[in-house]
């Protein structure tokens, strides 16, 4: 892993930094680049925007790694009034909800995630839209699948998220590609031992192409997320040759990430939804992102400074 990014992540779990960062008067626009804004009107009124150009959403509370039953709750009450008002301003059909299970009680024990994230399908079911449940460090991998097989058997439209640095993920990539399975297959952020993961971005990119091919000509709807414009190109090139029209899965970008790409390739006939993540905890997600791209880095240390 590149030294920037494993500080940039390390600095993501420093009490220290974190209280430095988030209480520092970070300039309103560095962080709105990647975050819709902190409460449920500010995700509709982005989600709105989105839509008009259109794109399809998906939008992420932010708020993991929950030890608290009150925030699991809290969580929870915030993606059921989302996916309230997203139904009330007729945003449903092009606007889903990803979750994180350890939002919702996960690390405090199985049955509370999955009882409480069965509240926000429910919901989503009433709303006429789908969940999709974020895939997090490797230690929780088992669990999360667990708990989506659980929630498929209720609600089948589930969705997964599968991470191609993982070494295991081609097998899971194929023990999900059945009929009516939602794979949103994505390289992975977190830092993850040689052990469970590829340490080489290369080989992360081969095991993305795989699992895209397995998901490709599998039943399910497949969904690809990456910014990276060589997988975009080989995943158009690949569904083309399989037999996948536009419509039989998707492309996903993160909000703020490449916005002009995201429309051209909705202009261009593909399905594209972009994640939308909201909420007053934005400061793990921003890290990761920061992270992943030092240009990033110095964008935001730039506007930090020149306030
Ligand atoms: P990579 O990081 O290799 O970037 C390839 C190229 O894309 C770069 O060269 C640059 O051109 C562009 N790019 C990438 N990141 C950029 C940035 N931050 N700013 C500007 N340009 C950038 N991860 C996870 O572990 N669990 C999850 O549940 C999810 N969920 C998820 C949903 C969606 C919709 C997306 C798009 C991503 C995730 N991720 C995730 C994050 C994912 O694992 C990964 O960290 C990022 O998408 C970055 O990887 P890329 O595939 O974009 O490639």
């Amino acid at each position: 892993m590149h030294p920037l990014r494993s500080l940039i992540l390390a600095a993501a779990g420093n009490d220290v930094i974190r209280r430095q960062v988030a209480t520092a008067p970070v300039s309103r626009d560095v962080v709105r680049r990647f975050v819709a804004g902190e409460t449920t009107a500010d995700a509709i009124d982005v989600t709105r925007e989105l839509v008009a150009r259109g794109l399809n959403v998906t939008l992420d509370y932010l708020g993991e790694d929950t030890t608290d039953k009150a925030l699991a709750e809290q969580t929870v009450q915030a993606y059921l009034d989302l996916l309230d008002g997203l139904q009330a301003d007729g945003l449903a059909k092009h606007a889903e909800v990803s979750v994180k299970l350890s939002a919702v009680g996960q690390a405090l024990d199985d049955r509370l995630a999955v009882e409480n994230a069965a509240r926000i399908c429910a919901r989503a079911e009433q709303a006429g839209t789908t969940v999709t449940l974020d895939m997090e460090d490797h230690t929780t991998t088992d669990s999360t699948l667990r708990v989506l097989a659980e929630l498929r058997a209720t609600w089948p439209w589930v969705g997964a998220v599968l991470q191609s640095y993982l070494h295991r993920t081609e097998l899971d990539s194929a023990r999900l590609a059945g009929t009516g399975s939602r794979v949103r297959l994505c390289k992975g952020a977190y830092a993850e031992p040689p052990e469970v993961a590829y340490p080489d971005p290369h080989q992360v990119d081969l095991s993305y192409v795989r699992c895209a091919n397995v998901l490709l000509r599998g039943d399910g709807f497949p969904m690809f997320a990456t910014h990276d414009p060589r997988l975009v190109e080989i995943i158009g090139t690949r569904a083309d040759s399989l037999g996948r029209k536009p419509g039989s899965f998707e492309f996903q970008m993160l909000y703020g990430i490449r916005p002009d790409e995201q429309t051209r390739l909705a202009d261009s006939g593909h399905t594209v939804r972009v994640y939308v993540p909201y909420g007053v905890q934005w400061y793990g997600y921003l890290m990761r992102r920061l992270a992943e791209r030092p240009a990033n880095t110095a964008f935001f240390l730039r506007a930090l400074v020149s306030r």
